[in-house]
């Protein structure tokens, strides 16, 4: 047990998969592991662990935001030796190629500050994804024909951004989406030599005020599922 994941040692596995949303943990879980038990409900913060295609796999609630996800993250990888990390969550689009439902697999993540942003200082650490994982989740999304983009995305301490000279500069450089978590978790992974990857589906949309349908959320959501579920265990 740690200060907030309640699993007894072994009952998480070396793969978890992090979405945001605790219910959304506990939705993934009973639709794509066999066998799933729950083995966290500290502060609501729901974690599963079962198989997919007989790989153990757990699913954990990261929380929103980047200080959240790094307290899951650093429990996961210093107590519980997870050696890959998925974040699968939604973000904001931010390029007009960019359509709502589509993936957008991260190959890095820009950020202003992080939790980690202290220990840097002066330098301008580029967190990067595990191109391993990468290139196995692009491989996996093509098989399913699903509609993907690759590339840098921006990750955000607010939701409710008041800086529009910023999104322009992102747009203008090329960043496709903005979400809340990713930076952190590569910044995790790379200190402490694990795999980590950010899986993100469109679900608004910047530029066009495009909004997901509630009711269109879980079937997209699925795809990105079982695309972070293929790359893990290729
Ligand atoms: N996650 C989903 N949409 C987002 C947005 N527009 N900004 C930040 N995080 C998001």
């Amino acid at each position: 047990m740690t200060v907030h994941i309640g699993a007894k040692s072994g009952q998480i596995a070396e793969t978890v998969l992090m979405p945001g949303d605790p219910y959304r943990a506990k939705w993934a879980a009973q639709t794509f592991l066999e066998g799933a038990e729950l083995v966290n409900e500290v502060r609501g913060m729901l974690g599963f662990t079962g198989t997919y295609k007989g790989n153990r796999v757990t699913i954990q609630g990261s929380g929103m935001g980047m200080p959240s996800l790094s307290i899951y993250a650093n429990e996961l990888i210093r107590d519980y030796n997870a050696q890959t990390l998925i974040r699968i969550g939604s973000c904001g689009g931010m390029q007009p190629q960019v359509g709502i439902r589509d993936v957008i697999v991260a190959m890095t993540a820009s950020t202003i500050t992080s939790p980690s942003s202290g220990i840097f200082r002066e330098l301008n650490f580029a967190p990067c994804a595990d191109y391993g994982l990468l290139s196995a989740a692009v491989k996996a999304a093509e098989a399913r024909g699903t509609k993907t983009h690759v590339g840098g995305i921006y990750s955000s301490d607010v939701f409710y951004a008041e800086r529009p000279d910023l999104d322009e500069q992102m747009v203008r450089h090329g960043i496709l989406g903005v979400e809340m978590e990713a930076a952190e978790l590569y910044t995790l992974a790379a200190r402490h030599g694990r795999r980590a990857l950010a899986v993100l589906t469109v679900s608004d949309h910047l530029q066009t005020g495009e909004a997901l349908p509630s009711e269109d959320r879980e079937k997209t959501f699925g795809d990105m599922v079982e695309i972070a579920l293929e790359a893990a265990f290729t």
